[in-house]
């Protein structure tokens, strides 16, 4: 296996989708997938994916529903991002690496920016001025009714459920928010019927990077 000669660099691949969708799952499978086949990747997640993002996110994840203001959560989540991207992302990405994370930008502009009402243009304007124009070059997106997905969330559950506890219309408006994004960038976004069993999922997911990434599995 090999990525194509054509491509000078790695990969940057992200997982998207409401709670208990399966991205974490699907990451795994695909990690075990890559490990076998020796290709050089990282497996990664937002918040987190670094030491100090990964304090960050014990900040973000657990605790009372409303324990931040929405303004300073979209800071918190950009602030352990850019450690993440600096720290880890960017260099693996510079050494040839494939890099999957779970969660990325379109979870802060889905939730943030859709269901706390901060708004579209904000969030992507302050993307644009910490982090440029560094986007994914694949983004799955594992899509699922919120009663389901949550129900999967539930039985699985520790004590990062801060933002399950928003109700079904949040988690609704998410939904509708990944699938507009996917829309508005086809080029860029994949979405699954997250419904399917996981070894079907992990198939098409296994498709679909050959087939956009030029990585010949
Ligand atoms: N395709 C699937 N069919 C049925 N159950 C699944 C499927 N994928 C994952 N699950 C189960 O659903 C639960 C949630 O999956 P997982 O943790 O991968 O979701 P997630 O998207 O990472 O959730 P979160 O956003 O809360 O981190 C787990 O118990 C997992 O085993
Ligand atoms: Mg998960």
């Amino acid at each position: 296996m090999h990525i194509s000669a054509a491509s000078k660099k790695g990969y940057f691949i992200t997982f998207e989708g409401g709670e208990g969708s399966g991205k974490s799952t699907q990451l795994k499978l695909l990690s075990t997938y890559f490990e076998k086949s020796g290709l050089p990747f990282i497996a990664t997640r937002e918040p987190g994916g670094s030491e100090n993002a990964e304090k960050i996110r014990s900040l973000l994840v657990s605790g009372a529903v409303d324990s931040w203001d929405p303004v300073t959560e979209t800071l918190l989540f950009t602030a352990a991002r850019s450690d993440h991207l600096n720290r880890i992302v960017k260099p693996a990405i510079t050494e040839g690496k494939i890099v999957i994370c779970d969660r990325f930008f379109d979870s802060t502009l889905v939730y943030q920016g859709i269901g706390k009402g901060i708004g579209e243009v904000y969030i992507k304007s302050l993307h644009n001025m910490v982090f440029g124009n560094f986007m994914p070059d694949l983004t799955v997106i594992l899509d699922i009714a919120p009663e389901i997905g949550l129900k999967r969330a539930d039985a699985r559950r520790g004590n990062e459920n801060r933002f399950e506890q928003l109700d079904i219309k949040f988690h609704q408006n998410i939904r509708e928010g990944f699938l507009q994004i996917a829309q508005n960038e086809m080029e860029r976004c994949v979405v699954l019927d997250a419904t399917k069993d996981t070894e079907t999922l992990h198939k098409q997911i296994v498709g679909i990077i050959k087939e956009k990434c030029g990585v010949f599995l």
